[in-house]
């Protein structure tokens, strides 16, 4: 029999997102039949208290046309749960017990699969534990949820405690970004059209600009998040991740190490921004109270409910220190509580050398390209197009989008949680779409270096209301390029 052990199996993310995915994947017949889940966490539930918790967080994420009784029996029939506190080492073999009372007593065969969804302290004691119960085969595939670690020292140490037990290509560390469908896209229409990669470089594109604004505040995570910040919790991963794709060279296969080779090229590219430049490089902010959608919210401090100087909002102007991207900025922000949720990157092409049009109307805007995440999925090209009429005063140009909606252009196709994508991945062994050890700790040592440089300038954040695009340094960042940001 195979199993998926998951560890912090009644926890947010697992009742959020993973057991709905596994649900997703199973409704559409893509889980192996010999296919258990294997739940475990502190809470001493019993199984059947665990299937009920599974079957109302079903109810509550699953959208409402995909719940169909059949399915969902089906599906908590996979489920099992053993209690476990993971610090303890002598109860793992409770654990290895249960696994293998299913198999004859055989212990757990091969296809063992373990999602570790828990603090980052614990991945250590846990690999330990695992391994002294004979949980850890040569078989056995390990994926780690971030938070990897809050620094590049950290991030090291688990490393090397995952190192310890299990090979890089056994080694599953998740960025859940990598399973969006337009995350993906980006490369499908990088690498799949001749159209674009002429110009993608420093001779065709004026600035990049890559944003993830959302509106919710902390959402319940108040230790985790003071603890983190925009930076540690955004950043240093989903944004980095996006940035590496839309810089990175072409690699000469789509497979997991020429993908992840030249990402982690593009990481170990930028530009360090550190004492010297953090001041005018970077800006970070904390929502006071506001209004988003019309509704009143409480200031960060107030939700916290202590002041603190953790930023809820960054932007950055970071550079790639290559031939393709000299002289390209690349402008990041991220923020909680902010007008709108909107994930997208943002291309701003070169404008045309000289303009054969003069007169009103006829001024030439650079075309753009943006690359819609979320909340809808989308690519729009804007470009210059003249207005229908019969140009008495001189022709007359507008701009305008090439518009294709992502669920429009395939409306045949059902619309995915990222981690359906990652979880069938994991199970078939498919690392391509999972993050390098290489590339967190090049991701971490950008993060460490642009930290320091806040704490050198004694830099705190500057307060920004909830529901607006952040303090008006972050404004100023690009228009003191003459760049705007695109909201
Ligand atoms: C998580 C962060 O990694 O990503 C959260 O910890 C954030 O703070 C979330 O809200 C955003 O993910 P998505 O898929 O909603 O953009």
């Amino acid at each position: 029999m195979k199993s998926l052990l998951l560890f912090g199996a009644t926890g947010d993310l697992a009742r959020r997102m993973l057991m709905p995915s596994l649900y997703g994947l199973d409704s559409d017949g893509l889980l192996p039949d010999d296919l258990r889940i294997v739940g475990t966490a502190r809470s001493l539930l019993s199984e059947d208290a665990f299937k009920a918790m599974i079957e109302t967080a079903l109810g509550e994420f699953v959208e409402k046309d995909r719940q169909r009784p059949e399915w969902i029996a089906k599906f908590i029939a996979r489920l099992r749960y053993v209690p476990l506190d993971v610090s303890d080492p002598t109860q793992y073999q409770a654990l290895h017990d249960a696994l293998s009372r299913e198999d004859g007593g055989h212990g757990p065969a091969d296809g063992l699969r373990i999602f570790l969804s828990t603090a980052p302290s614990l991945f250590g004691p846990t690999i330990a534990g695992l391994k002294s119960a004979g949980l850890c085969g040569d078989q056995t595939r390990l994926a780690l949820e971030k938070p990897l670690g809050h620094d590049l020292a950290s991030s090291a140490a688990i490393n090397d405690a995952v190192a310890a037990v299990f090979p890089e290509s056994r080694t599953f560390r998740i960025d859940h970004y990598l399973g969006k469908e337009t995350v993906q896209n980006l490369l499908a229409l990088r690498f799949g059209n001749a159209l674009f990669e002429p110009l993608w470089n420093a001779q065709g594109i004026n600035h990049i600009q890559i944003t993830v604004a959302e509106t919710v505040g902390l959402e319940g995570r108040l230790g985790f998040y003071d603890d983190a910040g925009a930076i540690r919790d955004m950043v240093q991963n989903h944004m980095l991740q996006l940035l590496a794709l839309t810089a990175m060279e072409p690699p000469a296969r789509f497979d997991a190490t020429s993908v992840r080779d030249e990402k982690v090229k593009v990481l170990r590219s930028l530009r360090p921004i550190d004492g010297a430049s953090a001041a005018t490089h970077s800006v970070i902010g904390q929502y006071g109270a506001g209004a988003v959608a019309g509704q009143p919210v409480k200031a960060y401090d107030e939700e916290l409910g202590r002041a603190s100087t953790t930023e809820t909002f960054v932007a950055l102007k970071a550079h790639v220190d290559n031939w393709r991207w000299q002289g390209v900025p690349f402008y990041l922000r991220t923020g909680k509580r902010l007008p709108t949720r909107s994930t997208e990157i943002f291309i701003q092409f070169k404008a045309v050398p000289h303009s054969i049009f003069a007169g009103a109307g006829a001024a030439l805007q650079p075309n753009k390209l943006i690359i819609r995440l979320q909340p809808d999925e989308g690519i729009t090209l804007r470009v210059m197009l003249k207005e229908p009429g019969l140009d008495r005063a001189g022709m007359r140009l507008r701009e305008t989008p090439l518009d294709i909606s992502m669920p429009n252009a395939f409306a045949d196709s059902r619309r995915r949680i990222a981690y359906e994508r990652l979880l069938l991945d994991l199970l078939d062994g498919e690392p391509t779409l999972f993050v390098r050890r290489d590339e967190v700790e090049a991701q971490w040592s950008w993060i460490d270096a642009i930290r320091a440089g806040w704490k050198a300038n004694g830099m705190t954040p500057k307060s920004y209301p909830a529901g607006t695009w952040g303090p008006s340094a972050a404004i100023a960042l690009t228009e003191r390029d003459g760049v705007t940001w695109h909201d």
